[in-house]
């Protein structure tokens, strides 16, 4: 495992998912007690001025210039707020990830489990998060741990955003959305790809389809044309029992990072 989340917190990418989760959780308060599972979570908290994120310089063309922005739709309004609380002195140097974002959201019963299975990046995240009611953390496999923890019944939010090394996380995302949500019907899961060639996305999205019968919707942030495989093109996002509203919201959201961030970028959104 090579994937090291550092040079890549606070991108466009980041910027996009986080923005979406915020909508979702907000969306889902208030339906009984909530199970979060992140199958894969990172460390939770980025440093913006670590050599990783300067090396990359992907923080300083997303969460930097979303912060400066003065036409970014009230979409990115929580996901703001949670940059500015992280850095009073307005310099945006520390980056939330989707554990610190999911944690500061429980509401009094709820519950998280946030799985990571590079073991200093699950030290780090562990650190952050002892002590924090209804949360645990897993130095696990993130695809096992949902299968093995997810309830039979309730409300629950499926959190999977893979680094995409290995082959079989697309056809891993299908199996584990496949047993769980015939398990659950009411299993409400986001799912974050990369955008690269259409074939390989066109490709997970049929298996999905044909194993999951739950209406699916689709939320593609190109940042460029399709017209280089090798290159991060963008990246989409696949929401599983979206709630009433969302197409609107991601609409927004990625719509705004494909034309404001992107070099002619445009944004799909869609239901299958
Ligand atoms: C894209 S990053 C996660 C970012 C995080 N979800 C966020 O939004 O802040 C992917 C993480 O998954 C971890 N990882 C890789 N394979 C894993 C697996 N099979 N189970 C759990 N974590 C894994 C990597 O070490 C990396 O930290």
């Amino acid at each position: 495992m090579n994937y090291r989340h550092a040079f890549h917190a606070g991108n466009f990418a980041d910027l996009v998912k986080h923005a979406a989760l915020l909508r979702l959780l907000a969306a889902m308060a208030g339906d009984g007690s909530l199970r979060v599972i992140d199958t894969h979570a990172g460390r939770g908290l980025y440093d913006l001025a670590g050599p990783e994120a300067m090396k990359s310089g992907e923080a300083q063309a997303g969460i930097v210039r979303l912060m400066a922005a003065s036409d970014a739709p009230s979409q990115f309004q929580a996901l703001t707020a949670a940059v500015l609380a992280l850095n009073r002195d307005r310099a945006v140097r520390r980056y939330p990830g989707s554990p610190w974002l999911i944690a500061e959201a429980l509401r009094a019963g709820d519950t998280y489990l946030a799985c990571e299975l590079r073991a200093e990046e699950h030290r780090a995240l562990h650190d952050l998060m002892t002590g924090r009611p209804g949360v645990r953390t897993l130095f696990a496999d993130g695809f096992d741990a949902a299968l093995a923890e997810a309830p039979r019944s309730g409300p629950t939010l499926l959190l999977i955003d893979p680094p995409f090394e290995r082959p079989d996380d697309y056809p891993r995302i299908v199996q584990v959305l496949a047993r769980l949500q015939r398990r659950e019907r009411a299993l409400s899961a986001l799912v974050w790809l990369p955008l690269k060639d259409l074939e390989t996305f066109d490709g997970f999205l049929r298996d999905l389809e044909d194993e999951v019968p739950s209406p699916l919707l689709i939320a593609e942030t190109r940042m460029r044309p399709l017209t280089d495989p090798l290159k991060m093109n963008g990246c989409a996002l696949v929401l599983l029992g979206a709630p009433h509203g969302m197409a609107h919201d991601l609409r927004a959201i990625c719509g705004w990072t494909a034309e404001t961030l992107g070099d002619g970028g445009e944004a799909r959104v869609y239901g299958l």
